[in-house]
């Protein structure tokens, strides 16, 4: 089954039956991006949800997911095709001696002779697909330029053998952990999504959708630490999936509160820089022990 989101509410509710809790602003451009055949550009800090999300968009409308995964040095041979040489060698020791070059230049730059990789594959799938393009700022400016004529036109022109056209329409979803601008003919072409942590009582239900099982109370204080350390000025933050990881394994653990012995045990599961843990120790671990936290924080 491959439907579109027919409403705001219904791309909320469907992303939430798959276990993705998505507030208005991404439900809403999740249920544009069918619509409009547009793009989304989804930017914010890492582990608050951007790839996630495109694989629930995926889940919810029972398309196949093709990623693309991102990386310093992509290029073209790994993001849309790339001729099989090998292959194309074999042939050519094969063919008749007096075979012409025309003849062989027809035989190894056809279809058979390619690889295609997950741009080509998302252009030219039977079904509609999502295409996750992960991490777009790992990699350079050529690189996004090169994926323009895909985005807008989704299409994608071989030298060899020509423009291929998509069959059918992707659901095209980049992210983005913003290290570095994106250009503006990019931007121009996508719906913008900025997806940043989210408030206490939204946390609250992503950790519990991932940890069912903790005490409300002790999950409450735990995003409520959370929250208190993320405004803290930390080198990295801890994020969504940190919160998770956490709620795990306090219920693990059999946690009961959380207090400082407990933050003090457990803070490398959310906090992985050397000088940040210092500064959460001293900083919300004090407070916790002080038993002023409900009081700062609540
Ligand atoms: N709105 C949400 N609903 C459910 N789970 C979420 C939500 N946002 C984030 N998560 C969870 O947080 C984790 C990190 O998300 P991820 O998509 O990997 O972050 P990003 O791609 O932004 O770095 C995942 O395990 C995901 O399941
Ligand atoms: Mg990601």
């Amino acid at each position: 089954m491959s439907d579109e989101f027919t409403s705001i509410d219904n791309a909320r509710e469907r992303l939430a039956s798959v276990g993705y809790l998505a507030d208005e602003p991404a439900s809403l451009v999740s249920f544009l991006a069918g619509r409009l055949g547009k793009p989304v550009l989804v930017e914010g800090p890492a582990g608050v949800g951007k790839t996630e999300l495109a694989k629930a968009v995926s889940r919810a409308t029972g398309r196949h997911l093709i990623r693309l995964q991102c990386y310093e040095g992509l290029d073209e041979a790994k993001a849309l095709y790339e001729w099989n040489y090998r292959k194309q060698l074999l042939r050519i020791q094969t063919e008749a001696a007096d075979t012409g070059w025309q003849q062989v230049k027809d035989d190894i730059f056809g279809e058979e002779f390619m690889l295609a990789r997950p741009l080509l594959h998302a252009i030219s799938a039977e079904e509609p697909v999502v295409l996750l393009i992960d991490e777009i700022d790992k990699t350079d400016q050529e690189f996004e330029a090169l994926l323009l004529e895909v985005l807008s036109d989704f299409q994608i022109s071989i030298p060899e053998l020509g423009v291929i056209e998509a069959r059918t329409h992707p659901l095209v979803l980049l992210t983005s952990n913003n290290s570095r601008e994106l250009t503006e003919a990019l931007k121009r072409r996508c719906l913008y999504l900025w997806l940043d942590y989210p408030t206490i009582e939204r946390e609250l239900e992503i950790v519990h959708l991932h940890a069912p099982e903790l005490d409300q109370a002790v999950a409450r204080k735990l995003v409520e630490v959370i929250h208190m350390v993320r405004s803290l000025d930390l080198k990295k933050p801890p994020s969504i999936a940190e919160s998770i990881d956490w709620a795990r394994a306090l219920l693990l653990l059999g946690a009961e509160d959380v207090d400082q012995a407990v933050l003090e045990r457990t803070m490398s599961i959310i906090i992985k820089h050397r000088t940040d843990l210092d500064l959460v120790a001293e900083r919300v671990g004090v407070k916790l022990g002080d038993g002023l936290f409900g009081r700062q924080a609540g």
